[in-house]
């Protein structure tokens, strides 16, 4: 099986690349942010303190998450409601980071990630697959950009969305989410020693595409 380990800080552009990406190569396309998010969204509506570890772990056991490709598209369903939109929220994107760092948490979603890439081939996107999620991923990536150049994209994105968003509240969110996945004790976001080095600061998204579908295919 061929499984393309794609790590890197939030808003560099690896869902969207890695989406196309799978598309373009056939292979399934796994978002593990997406898992994170959904217990970040279930924290929150049980109103837990997501910073306390014992207090998130207690709910692990409510949480029944299934992962459904539905024409060709991730669907995360929490407890059987689809909840692909609602984890989307810039709010639940901090949840996400938070309740990431409980070891519970990442030990609660490590089987689901692995057991994916066992039988099919896929590409994962997340901050620990090259590291720890698939460690011998046949080709890994570390995808990054500035964090000026990911906040801009960002503000852009909310825009298109109809939603206003002031670049230094963005940007500031960025720097605290960064800060916050590589600083914690288990799993942080660092690029895997055997990864290969992408930044999209400088360059667009089609160039972005070109140059990891080059990488990608010079590894497989
Ligand atoms: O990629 P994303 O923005 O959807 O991820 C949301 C949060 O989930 C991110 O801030 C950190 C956490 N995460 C993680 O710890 N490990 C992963 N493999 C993927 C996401």
């Amino acid at each position: 099986m061929i499984s393309v380990a794609i790590d890197g800080p939030s808003g560099a552009g690896k869902s969207s690349l890695a989406k196309r990406l799978a598309a373009d190569l056939g292979y399934v396309y796994v978002d593990t942010g997406a898992m994170y998010r959904t217990i970040g969204l279930y924290a929150a509506r049980q109103g837990a303190d997501l910073h306390n570890a014992d207090a998130v772990a207690a709910l692990l056991p409510q949480i029944r998450l299934d992962i459904r490709l539905e024409d060709g598209t991730q669907h995360v369903y929490l407890n059987g409601e689809d909840v692909s939109e609602a984890i989307r929220a810039e709010a639940i994107g901090m949840a996400a980071s938070a309740v990431s760092a409980h070891p519970p948490v990442r030990n609660f979603l490590l089987d689901t990630q692995r057991s994916l890439a066992a039988n099919q081939n896929v590409l994962m996107d997340g901050r620990d697959i090259g590291t720890v999620v698939l460690p011998h991923a046949t080709v890994k990536i570390f995808l990054t950009a500035s964090p000026e150049a990911r906040a801009q994209r960002r503000c852009k994105e909310l825009q298109e969305k109809g939603q206003n968003a002031a670049y230094e509240t963005v940007l500031a969110d960025i720097r605290q989410r960064d800060y916050q996945d590589t600083h914690r004790e288990i799993a942080p976001l660092k690029q895997a020693e055997d990864a290969v080095l992408v930044d999209t600061s400088d360059i667009d998204f089609d160039q972005s595409f070109a140059l990891l579908k080059r990488t990608i295919l010079e590894h497989i």
